[in-house]
């Protein structure tokens, strides 16, 4: 009986082994493991005849029983360790990249020169410490021109300037803002400006006028710029719109113009216009020269404004601009038209378009005023 015993560990023991070292992967490897020291196991189910055996035998066969168990529990993991290695290996390869191979831009479109405006004037903003807010492009009559301090009779406020929806049961009707400026009102009533102290923000967005020719469009878009605290006056205005020009025209000697101007929600107002001239291709250079071109409106904010949000204007006061950013886009990279830019012409898009990745702005380094 004993030696029946020991001829089929002896064989057992060959068997297995071999088999552990050809296994192909971890399934397989975890099915012998079973197979032999699992509960129902044959090397677990000897150790429980065992108790069938004489004294002598159970020490002998005991001893042969263990060292098989230690031993294939030893080979188990070492084959598990080999097996995982090579898994690992094979994953390295299969996922390798190859960053040699041309990268077909094509295929993943471009970015319209519109939102590569948007993303250059964040960051330029965001070096100077503004923050981005939105608000709703369908308005109220209240926050796009009442809390501004825009008068009924003001002609924004005309049917046919501006796109109004029909009027709810109550007879009030709502506006598609003709500006980012309610949200000016609108993150004012938000914050609490006595602890705070100070905020930025600017704020990007579509707007809409019923306009439409080459340089105008129903649908266009603005960037609203609002700061206030307690020590904010004109020459602050002066000196962010200037840094701002500079970096974003990339023109560290740009000439800029502030020129006094009205605006019911400012006071004193300005417009402010950049120097040009006009290359023999009709190109324009912008930069310095006899003629000048607008890009914003800007001013102090009215203590109206300020007034009608709950801030006391003798205690805290600031300054706010607005640009359109089609116009900055088609001055930037000389587009000459507006209209094309909500065709989504496919070949327009691939002559103004932008490569997402590995473009040179602000945050990749743009030799820039700030950096
Ligand atoms: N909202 C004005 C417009 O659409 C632009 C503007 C001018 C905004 C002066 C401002 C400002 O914040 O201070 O024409």
């Amino acid at each position: 009986m004993s030696d029946d015993i020991k001829d089929k560990i002896e064989l057992i023991a060959e068997e297995s082994i071999t088999k552990i070292s050809k296994s192909k992967n971890l399934t397989e490897l975890e099915d012998l493991r079973i197979f032999y020291l699992g509960k129902k196991g044959l090397v677990t189910s000897f150790l429980k005849t065992m108790k069938n055996l004489e004294q002598s035998e159970k020490i002998n066969i005991g001893k042969k029983l263990n060292l098989l168990k230690n031993k294939l529990i030893n080979n188990i993991e070492e084959k598990k360790l080999h097996l995982n290695d090579a898994l690992i290996q094979q994953k390295l390869l299969e996922e390798k990249i190859d960053i040699t191979l041309e990268n077909d831009h094509e295929q993943y479109g471009t970015l319209h020169p519109l939102s590569k405006t948007i993303d250059e004037i964040s960051a330029i903003f965001a070096n100077m410490g503004f923050y981005i807010e939105e608000g709703p492009d369908i308005e109220t009559d209240y926050y796009n021109f009442t809390a501004l301090n825009i008068p009924l009779e003001h002609p924004a406020r005309q049917e046919h300037d501006t796109f109004y929806l029909q009027p709810n049961s109550e007879g009030t009707r709502k506006v598609l803002r003709t500006h980012t400026s309610p949200v000016q009102i609108r993150t004012l009533e938000k914050i609490d400006i006595d602890q705070e102290k100070e905020i930025r923000v600017i704020v990007p967005g579509r707007t809409y006028r019923s306009d439409h020719d080459a340089t105008h469009s129903p649908m266009f878009h603005q960037c609203e710029g609002l700061v206030i605290g307690e020590n904010i006056d004109m020459s602050h205005l002066k000196g962010t719109l200037i840094e701002f020009l500079k970096v974003y025209f990339n023109s560290n000697n740009l000439s800029v113009r502030f020129r006094p101007s009205f605006f019911p929600f400012t006071e004193p107002s300005a417009e402010v216009d950049i120097g040009y001239k006009k290359l023999s291709d009709g190109t324009l250079d912008i930069g310095q020269g006899d003629s000048w071109l607008e890009v914003l409106g800007s001013g102090m904010v009215h203590p109206k404004v300020l007034e009608g949000v709950g801030i006391d204007p003798s205690k805290y006061q600031g300054f706010a601009f607005g640009m359109g950013l089609e116009r900055l886009t088609m001055l930037k990279y000389n587009i000459p038209d507006l209209r094309p830019f909500y065709d989504s012409d496919l070949r327009w898009l691939k002559h103004y378009g932008f490569l997402g990745i590995n473009e040179i702005n602000l945050h990749s380094g743009l030799n820039g005023v700030f950096s």
